[in-house]
């Protein structure tokens, strides 16, 4: 997310305009909690956003607020921006952020324009949102280290990725990393067939097998399905690893910080030239906006084509 906030902050100042950095995200606007610049005034300057490019995570830092999502706490929110004569937002965030902006513009008539910062890649209006290459190759990471050990001790590994309810990053993983199953939410996980499966691929040869699990896939990730296997008697034991947040954090992927710098900037552009109630997004490599309502409400299918080819890959 920094180099979207760095972007959009330069983007604004170079246009004449003066930035504010809301920190700790919904938490921070309802307590006014603003970036203070070098002479202690709430402003970003073209310097509070140098060197922060390659860092991971958010210099503003961020939170979930559950005040947010209710009308007193919108209503205070909207009070403290024209308190502050913000007259408009470029919010980083995923679809729980968008959700927010939605009710707020009952309150707010401000411009807003939305960036999409979230590993999941669950949100429509965009190919791919802000984290979610840095977290696919975090993820394949350790992938490739537990290949070495799962090859050399001819074990199964259950590798559990995030994506709250979608198996986009589990996806990505399994097709990148070479892993032989992947476990998503959007299908459901049969038990007795995966082991049936497993069995199978032992009997081909595989001395190794990954199998990568959303951690919202039907079997409750990685840890059930562990239990899960040995109720069906898969005679193949297994050894489980949970990435959890280390997908989070680290140097982002060049790719994250090419596409986050280009929808910060573009965001601060389309709110110059009068747009608001949007999401910024690349689409087949173009940028454009998407009406925020239509960003969230359902999530991003994960492609039948991808399923396929892992199934094709991995025999
Ligand atoms: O929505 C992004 C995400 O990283 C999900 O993939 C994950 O399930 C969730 O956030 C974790 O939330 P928290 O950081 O609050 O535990």
């Amino acid at each position: 997310m920094n180099a979207c906030l760095r972007a959009a902050v330069r983007a604004g100042i170079g246009a004449g305009h003066e930035m504010v950095g809301i920190r700790r995200g919904y938490q921070g606007l309802l307590e006014a909690d603003f970036h203070l610049d070098s002479d202690g005034q709430p402003r970003m300057t073209m310097r509070s956003v140098s060197g922060i490019v390659q860092r991971g995570g958010t210099m503003l830092r961020t939170s979930r607020c559950q005040r947010f999502y209710a009308e007193e706490g919108l209503q205070a929110a909207a009070d403290v921006l024209r308190k502050h004569r913000i007259d408009a937002l470029v919010p980083i965030g995923g679809d729980g952020t968008f959700r927010g902006l939605v009710d707020l513009a009952r309150f707010w008539d401000g411009q807003v324009i939305g960036c999409p910062g979230t590993i999941d890649n669950d949100l429509l209006g965009t190919d791919y949102t802000i984290g979610f290459h840095t977290a696919v190759a975090t993820a394949v990471d350790a992938v490739d280290k537990l290949r070495d050990t799962a090859e050399s001790h001819e074990r199964l590994f259950l590798v559990e990725v995030m994506g709250r309810n979608s198996g986009h990053i589990a996806l990505y993983t399994a097709l990148t990393g070479g892993a032989e199953i992947v476990c998503i939410p959007e299908a459901t996980t049969d038990v007795a067939e995966l082991s049936r499966t497993i069995c199978a691929l032992k009997e081909a040869g595989k001395s190794s097998i990954l199998v990568i699990v959303a951690e919202g896939c039907s079997a409750g990730g990685a840890v059930a399905l562990h239990e899960k296997l040995k109720d069906v008697s898969c005679p193949y034991s297994s050894r489980v690893v949970v990435l959890g947040h280390l997908q989070r954090g680290g140097p982002p992927a060049p790719a994250d910080r090419l596409l986050a710098s280009r929808l910060g900037d573009f965001a601060v552009r389309s709110i110059l030239a009068g747009h608001g109630g949007s999401m910024a997004g690349e689409l087949a490599g173009q940028l454009v906006l998407t009406p925020l309502a239509e960003t969230f409400t359902r999530h991003r299918p994960v492609a039948p084509e991808l399923v396929e080819l892992l199934d094709r890959l991995a025999r």
